[in-house]
């Protein structure tokens, strides 16, 4: 099929349950070449789980995968070449806590090519102002502030020369301007380096700031894909609750003699 040409990424008909919690029940989307998509969809959807499966976090129980042209879902050669090609920031900001900076950064270094202590030390430097860093090599993941954590978080991934880069709330937990800082970093990294990027999101400024295309993930199927100007104008009243920001009792609360019962007290 075409598609597959014209798309990087393509989930097609992706279910996951964890026991009784069907989470993905048939999610369909593509990613094209060298765009921004944004994934939104309230807290628990199934955002990162969607995610994850395009780097074998956690494997589909039905569906089809593909990341550049080729099906990843139950090959492992195809999975372990998707992995290779994405980055992924997590939500949290996964760092070793027990390595410095400059250690956390050289892994990939260490792990993967044969380049000598002084070459790692220029990468570590470039990579650390290429997401806006400086003289923090020696310091400790516990020593950062949350948005330095992310800006590290971002740099190791970078560290992999990445084609697509996979970013899990990256400005969830940060004050306003730092969370615009690091949606400026994302735009920016997308600018400097040529990638592909998903960035899953509560965060409507991260929509505003760095999306070519949203998509909204919603009771495990995706009930809106399109432009940001297409989102904000959009008359779907799940869509709109969301970027309205409502608790609204019909769609939100599934037992709402439930919620009755609470007001009540
Ligand atoms: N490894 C797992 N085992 C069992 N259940 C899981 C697992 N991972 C996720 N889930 C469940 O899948 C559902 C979706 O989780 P997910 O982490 O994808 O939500 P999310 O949309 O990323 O939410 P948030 O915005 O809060 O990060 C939740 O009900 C969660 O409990
Ligand atoms: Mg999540």
């Amino acid at each position: 099929m075409n598609t597959e040409h014209e798309c990087l990424i393509w989930w097609e008909e992706v279910h996951k349950s964890f026991g009784a919690n069907h989470v993905l029940r048939g999610v369909t989307l593509q990613v094209c070449q060298g765009e921004t998509l944004v994934i939104i969809g309230r807290s628990g959807c199934g955002k990162s789980v969607l995610l994850k499966t395009l780097v074998g976090l956690i494997s589909p129980d039905s569906g089809r995968i593909w990341v550049k042209d080729r099906q990843i879902v139950g090959d492992p050669s195809a999975m372990a070449e998707a992995q290779r090609l994405c980055g992924m920031v997590f939500q949290g900001a996964a760092l070793f806590d027990s390595l410095s900076v400059a250690e956390n950064l050289a892994l990939p270094y260490w792990e993967n090519t044969d380049l000598s202590k002084g070459e790692i030390e220029e990468r570590i430097r470039s990579l650390l102002a290429l997401v806006g860093l400086r003289d923090v090599e020696q310091l400790m993941p516990a020593e950062l502030s949350g948005g330095m954590r992310k800006r590290v978080s971002l740099a190791r991934a970078l560290a992999d020369e990445p084609e697509i880069m996979l970013y899990d709330e990256p400005t969830t937990g940060l004050d306003p301007i730092m969370a615009d800082a690091i949606n400026e970093l994302i735009r920016s990294t997308q600018d400097k380096v040529k990638l592909t990027s998903i960035v899953v999101t509560h965060d409507l400024s991260t929509v505003r700031k760095v999306a070519n295309h949203v998509a909204m993930l919603h009771e495990g199927r995706i009930i809106f894909h399109g432009t940001p100007d297409e989102l904000f104008a959009s008359a779907d009243p799940v869509v709109t609750q969301f970027i309205q920001g409502r608790a609204d009792a019909r769609v939100e609360v599934p037992r709402p003699e439930l919620r009755e019962h609470e007001i009540d007290e």
